[in-house]
């Protein structure tokens, strides 16, 4: 079974192709139903009652693919999100990580970053590390979405007050300048991450990752959209390298055989060591 199986409608999956094609992304991995919902908030609003209509006016106007993200891809997100995660990360995943690092560096990848709190705060988390412990080797970090207008955001590096609401305070003032009403991020640590536009559906342009986030991006997917995003993430890890989820998500189906939990309360997981990749490009 393929993402595509799990859409039954003739003339949605009509839409998908057209979509997939002008833009590389897959709407056939989410769910048919919250999916259905939200192209009919858009449909709703260019006054259009079917998809092959709703397609038409796509072809004929790409502006409206803008507003058609934002229904679609929930961007929500924040500096620290789930603090316990990052201390998880900071306590037990990166002492492992600089033990094993033999090529002295660390390879880190966001992926589904949104506007890139989730990036940014492993850089930010990476420095006090190195602050607070001898440390020989250097960090890359390299961040990833489908959305473009998001990855412009992370690139600018300005930030609204609901960004910081799980950002301890301390770290706030040592990283952040105030810009209006805005908070700039330090240049610092902006230079550590790498932004680029890539589809989690696509296998990924990455390999021997040592560490991949991939939090609350793929809550709306369906199992088995998931499941071949989880195989593409064990393509990309090194062996024995860790992944985290989003609190509310969790390795399905085979891929669970793949992986060994690491911290379960927080969703950590690490890759077997003699786990078969599937083929992926390289860097
Ligand atoms: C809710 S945000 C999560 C941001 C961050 N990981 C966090 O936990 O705070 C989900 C992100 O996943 C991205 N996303 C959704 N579907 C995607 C896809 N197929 N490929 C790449 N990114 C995708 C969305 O654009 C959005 O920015």
């Amino acid at each position: 079974m393929t993402p595509r199986d799990t859409i039954g409608d003739p003339e949605l999956l009509a839409l998908a192709d057209r979509i997939a094609a002008d833009t590389g992304f897959d709407i056939r991995q989410y769910k048919e139903r919250p999916l259905k919902r939200r192209l009919a908030v858009r449909m709703r609003a260019c006054q259009l009652s079917t998809y092959r209509e709703y397609a038409e006016r796509l072809a004929r106007d790409p502006s409206e693919y803008g507003p058609l993200w934002d229904a679609l891809t929930i961007n929500v997100t924040g500096f620290y999100r789930n603090p316990e995660t990052y201390a998880a990360i900071r306590e037990r995943v990166f002492p492992v990580l600089v033990s094993e690092a033999t090529a002295g560096i660390i390879q880190i990848w966001s992926a589904g970053c949104s506007s890139g709190e989730e990036p940014y705060s492993v850089a930010m988390l990476w420095k006090e590390y190195c602050a607070a412990h001898p440390v020989r080797c250097a960090v890359r970090i390299t961040a990833t979405d489908i959305d473009a207008a998001s990855l412009r955001r992370a690139q600018a590096g300005l930030y609204g007050r609901a960004s910081f609401s799980e950002l301890p305070p301390g770290l706030e003032a040592r990283y952040f300048a105030a810009a209006g009403e805005e908070r700039r991020l330090d240049p610092g640590i902006m230079a550590m991450v790498e932004f680029r536009r890539a589809e989690l559906m696509e296998p990924a342009p990455f390999r021997n990752v040592d560490l991949i986030l991939c939090r609350n991006a793929l809550i709306y997917f369906s199992r088995v959209a998931q499941e071949a995003v989880f195989g593409h993430f064990a393509a990309a890890l090194r062996p024995r390298g860790f992944l985290v989820l989003g609190k509310v998500e969790t390795l399905l189906g085979q891929t669970k055989e793949r992986f060994q939990p690491f911290d379960l309360k927080e969703r950590i997981y690490r890759l077997n060591a003699g786990s078969p990749g599937t083929p992926c490009r390289t860097n």
